[in-house]
């Protein structure tokens, strides 16, 4: 299993040492959550907080925007220094246009489903999109309980991915501890967001290595 921590469960007011538990843990990619306070009802941080994470952050930036337009935003993920670009498919117009002007900043692109956005709307991008992120819990702040019905999202998507010859990988965001972490790995998951569990833990390296082992 892949594992994404999420930045958004740190500490704010020192950062560092939290980047350099991610630097020195089997972590696979950094999770960073961009929102604006109208796609989501909260608002976290922007690009400068990316730009001087990305300095010393060895890990890849799997940049989550939950924005409305994240469109115009591609340059700035690009610059600040994302690896991979993940937009909401309840926030992109032209979806197939915003994920080609992704690969073209010389980024990964994913789409994002809200929890109530049906795995079927993917039938015509699934092939030009890196990964696919799931939330597991409505969008907008950490803490929350897993929505059980993302297993059956989990599985009708593997299911999508493999009749397609899709390489596109799942990734799950939202409630993930190594309960829902076993239920997502056997549902087909390859990619497992986690904030409160990682960052609330006394010993955060055990539980990035319990998420990997799934
Ligand atoms: C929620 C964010 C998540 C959040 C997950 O809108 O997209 O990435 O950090 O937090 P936990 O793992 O605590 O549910
Ligand atoms: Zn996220």
């Amino acid at each position: 299993m892949k594992v994404s921590p999420s930045l958004l469960a740190a500490n704010f007011a020192n950062l560092l040492p939290d980047i350099e538990m991610i630097n020195s843990s089997d972590a696979d990619y950094l999770h960073m959550d961009v929102m604006d306070g109208v796609f989501v009802p909260n608002i976290s941080f922007g690009f400068p907080v990316i730009k001087s994470v990305a300095k010393l952050c060895k890990k890849p930036l799997d940049v989550h925007l939950m924005v409305v337009e994240p469109e115009k935003w591609i340059s700035a993920v690009a610059d600040a220094g994302g690896y991979l670009m993940n937009v909401h498919f309840e926030a992109c117009r032209h979806l197939h246009s915003t994920i080609q002007l992704i690969h073209k900043a010389g980024m990964k692109a994913g789409v994002t489903l809200n929890p109530s956005t049906p795995v079927s709307m993917l039938v015509d991008i699934i092939a030009d999109v890196d990964l696919v992120l799931l939330m597991s819990v409505n969008p907008g702040f950490g803490g929350q309980p897993f929505i059980t019905n993302t297993l059956k999202k989990v599985r009708e998507l593997r299911a999508l991915i493999d009749m397609s010859g899709s390489k596109a990988l799942i990734e799950i965001d939202g409630g993930v501890n190594e309960k829902t972490g076993k239920d997502l790995s056997e549902a087909g998951a390859d990619v497992l967001v986690a904030g409160s569990y990682v960052f609330g833990a006394d010993d955060p390296h055990s539980r990035i290595s319990i998420l990997k082992s799934l």
